[in-house]
Order: C-alpha cells, then structure tokens, then sequence
C-alpha cells in the first residue's frame, strides 16, 4: 500500500501509484488542527481590517466545507481514476469532529478511513489512563458513524504496547497500523533554532515494527498493517513473515519514485517463486513469535552477549 502522505494528495500522484501496483492507497490526511489554525488566521485578518465574522458560521459552513470539499473531490476524483481501494486518513483533535469528518469521507466513496491519531503524551496532568482512553471514546464513536472498515494508525507511545495494541484491537476496528513515524524537533546549534529533523525513514527503522509485529500476530482481533522503514523487497518479506497483512510504504517512494513499488513486488514474486509458496497466507506469520522456534528473540533486548 502506498502510504498517506504528500504522494497521495493529487489524484494524478494516485494514479501513478496504482499504475505501479500499490494494492490500496492511503490519502494524505485531512488535518483538523490545520483548518482550525486557518480559521485563527482568517479571524485575525479579517479583524485587523475591520471585518466582523459570524466565527461560528465563518468556520463552519465556509471554511471547513472548503477543506472538506477538497478533499471528497480527491476521493471522488481518485476513485474515478484508480481500481484498488482508496483510504481516506483524518487526523482530528477534537473527538465530535471525528465522527462528522468520516461520515462525510465516506460518503464522497472512501473504501475505508484510516485514524491518523496521536495525543504526544507530553500533558503531565494527564495520566496514562485518562491518555488512552481519548483513543477509545474516539473509535467507539466512529465505528458507530460509519459502515467501511476504520484502521488506526498508532505510535508506540504506550505504557503498556503489547496490552493496548490488543485492547485496540478488540474496539471495533478492522486493522492496525504500527507505527506512525512523526515530525520530529531538531535543533540547528549555529542559529541555535528548532528544525525539523529526518523526514523520511532509514531501513534500519523497520526493527521497531518488525519487532511488534511479530509479537502482536496472532493475539490481535483485527489485521496488523506494517509502516516504517521499508525501503526494499526484503523489508517486505520480513513484515508478511511477522504476521502482517499489508505493509506501507512512503519514504522510499519519495526516494525512488513510484516505480519502486514494481520493484518491491518483483522481489517479492522472485522469492516466493524460489521458496514455492504461491500465495501471501502460504507463508504470512510464519515467523511470528507465536511460530517462531525461538519466540525469546522477539523479546531479547539487552546486547549483554555481545559486550561480554
Ligand atoms: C512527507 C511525509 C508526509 C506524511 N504525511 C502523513 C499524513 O498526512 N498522515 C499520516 O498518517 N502519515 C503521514 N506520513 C507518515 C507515513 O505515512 C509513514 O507512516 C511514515 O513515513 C513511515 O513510513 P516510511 O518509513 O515508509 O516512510 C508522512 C510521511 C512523510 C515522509
């Protein structure tokens, strides 16, 4: 699957995608916060020149159905151009706006919506418990609003992974994402300001969700979708032989352009072809920590045998 990001904001972007043999394309999320901090600015502008705004007609009928009507056209324009599902991506802050976002995303032909949600657990006044459930009242609410299947797309910010992955699991949706990688601070030490930091993956990020992967197949009620460092055919491999169902992939095409999901797929197709298996649930979960002859390895997380 291609995942969301700026390659799947254009239905032209999509179309190149599916050409080169993405089986499912996530869109790039629709972010409520942006349409939120616009409307601050618009507010702001409008109140400099003297202008008085009805804030909440402003932000509701004008600007959020401008936003919102963007994107439903891209889901319509994409579904015009594309055979394989299309997969709408939200990212919403407040919980009620979830539900009428998906509502109208899946109206408009979104084949399934997948949750881009984080809460950064940096609020000390929250705890883990009161933190976790804002993912729970989110998706009880959404899976009651829409019929097409909701994949969350998680980080591995949890006190408990392994438990919440499967409480997760069990809420209604029909898959996992693990993990989202996010837009990380860096500081530039000469104009001693903040800078983003490495926007696209490395290869050796796949250890993460390889990891998670391979503990959480077979103890999860939903299907487990891989994200984060997959950069080649092998990566790919490894995620299907942990258990997972699909994998995303977005820094690598950035990198190499969309061409490289044939190349994914070709080693893919080679090795299955030498290793005869000849179809993905002849071997997917084949090395989960649960078929695994030595499931310990998934937990093993000191090097002490190789500094002694
Ligand atoms: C430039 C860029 C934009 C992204 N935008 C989104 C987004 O809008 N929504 C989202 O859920 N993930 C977004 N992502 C995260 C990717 O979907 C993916 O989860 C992450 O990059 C890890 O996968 P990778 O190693 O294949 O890049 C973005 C990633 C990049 C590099």
């Amino acid at each position: 699957m291609a995942g969301s990001s700026g390659l799947t904001k254009s239905a032209e972007k999509i179309e190149a995608l599916a050409k080169a043999g993405a089986g499912a394309i996530v869109l790039k999320s629709i972010f409520e916060e942006e349409i939120v901090f616009e409307h601050e600015d618009i507010l702001k502008e409008a109140e400099a020149a003297g202008v008085h705004l009805e804030q909440f007609d402003y932000y509701d009928f004008h600007l959020k159905g401008k936003k919102l009507s963007e994107y439903t056209s891209l889901i319509q324009e994409a579904k015009a151009k594309v055979q394989v599902p299309v997969i709408a991506s939200i990212n919403c802050v407040y919980s009620h706006e979830w539900v009428a976002f998906a509502r109208q995303l899946q109206d408009a032909g979104a084949d399934a919506i997948e949750l881009n949600m984080f809460f950064l657990p940096s609020d000390f006044s929250r705890s883990s418990q009161e933190q976790e459930h804002m993912y729970f009242a989110v998706i009880e609410k959404l899976t009651g609003a829409v019929s097409v299947p909701i994949a969350l797309k998680i980080s591995h910010y949890f006190s408990n992974l392994g438990q919440m992955i499967q409480r997760l699991s069990q809420s209604g949706v029909a898959g996992l994402v693990l993990f989202n990688r996010f837009f990380s601070p860096d500081i530039d030490i000469e104009k001693l300001a903040i800078k983003p930091s490495f926007v696209f993956s490395t290869p050796a990020e796949l250890a993460m969700p390889l990891r998670w992967i391979g503990i959480m197949a077979n103890k999860v009620s939903c299907d487990l979708i891989a994200s984060t460092g997959i950069h080649d055919g092998e990566a790919v491999i490894k995620q299907l032989l942990a258990g997972a169902k699909a994998v995303q992939v977005a820094s690598s095409l950035y990198k190499k352009g969309p061409e490289h999901i044939g190349t994914l797929l070709d080693t893919l197709r080679d090795w299955m072809g030498r290793h005869n298996y000849t179809s993905l649930s002849d071997f997917r979960g084949k090395m989960s920590q649960e078929a695994s002859s030595n499931p310990a390895a998934y937990e093993r997380v000191q090097f002490m045998k190789y500094f002694s």
